[in-house]
């Protein structure tokens, strides 16, 4: 098995998602000792901005092409997603610029859109200081979950798994509590698949 782990939160050793991905990670491996892992830390070395390349030799492309391939090859896919400004962080979206690439992971036909990367399991660590759940008033505000499934989707992976830490800025205790109850969700998501 192949996990691709990947962070993206600005926040260094900080980080609420990176602590997350890194638990996911470490029960993924208890549950599949011989799982390779991959690891992209997408704060410590960022992606350019997506740009049009027309020679193939390009860093840039080439770049962009070890990215996808990294992607392609991966049968998990462990995603750290802090919310920022609503959505997710730049650096995560530099990231799915260079995944959801037609005719690689998507291709349009007459019948609409056609994902073609399904056939993984992505689990998404969320972060994000406030609430965002189904009945918040925060709800209307949610652009980073609901985006990542419709970007996931688009590509043929209709069951994206999210491990959610809100309400982080509320202060250490609640900080404490939400991390607790993301890594009981963790062990329970890993548990369950085995
Ligand atoms: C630039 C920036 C923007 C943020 N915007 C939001 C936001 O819109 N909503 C929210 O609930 N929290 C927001 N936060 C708080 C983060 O979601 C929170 O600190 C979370 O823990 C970040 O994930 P991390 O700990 O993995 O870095 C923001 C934080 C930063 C640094």
């Amino acid at each position: 098995m192949k996990i691709l782990h990947i962070d993206s939160s600005a926040l260094g050793t900080y980080s609420v998602s990176r602590q997350l991905t890194a638990d996911i990670v470490a029960e993924l491996k208890r549950a599949a000792p011989d799982a390779v892992v991959d690891y992209h830390d997408l704060a410590a070395q960022p992606l350019a901005h997506w740009t049009p390349v027309a020679d193939a030799a390009d860093p840039a492309a080439v770049l962009g092409n070890k990215v996808l391939e990294d992607f392609l090859g991966a049968d998990v896919v462990v995603v750290g997603a802090p919310m920022y400004n609503f959505t997710i962080s730049s650096q995560l979206k530099a990231w799915l610029d260079r995944v959801l690439v037609a005719g690689k992971t998507f291709r349009y036909t007459a019948n609409g859109p056609e994902g073609l990367a399904g056939g993984k399991r992505v689990i998404v660590a969320s972060s994000r200081g406030g609430f965002y759940g189904k009945d918040s008033a925060g709800a209307a505000m949610d652009f980073q979950e609901p985006y990542l499934r419709a970007a996931f989707a688009f590509i043929g992976i209709g069951e994206v798994e999210f491990v959610r830490a809100e309400g982080l800025a509320v202060g250490d205790e609640h900080k404490s509590t939400a991390l607790k109850s993301a890594q009981d969700a963790i062990h329970t998501l890993v548990a369950e698949a085995a």
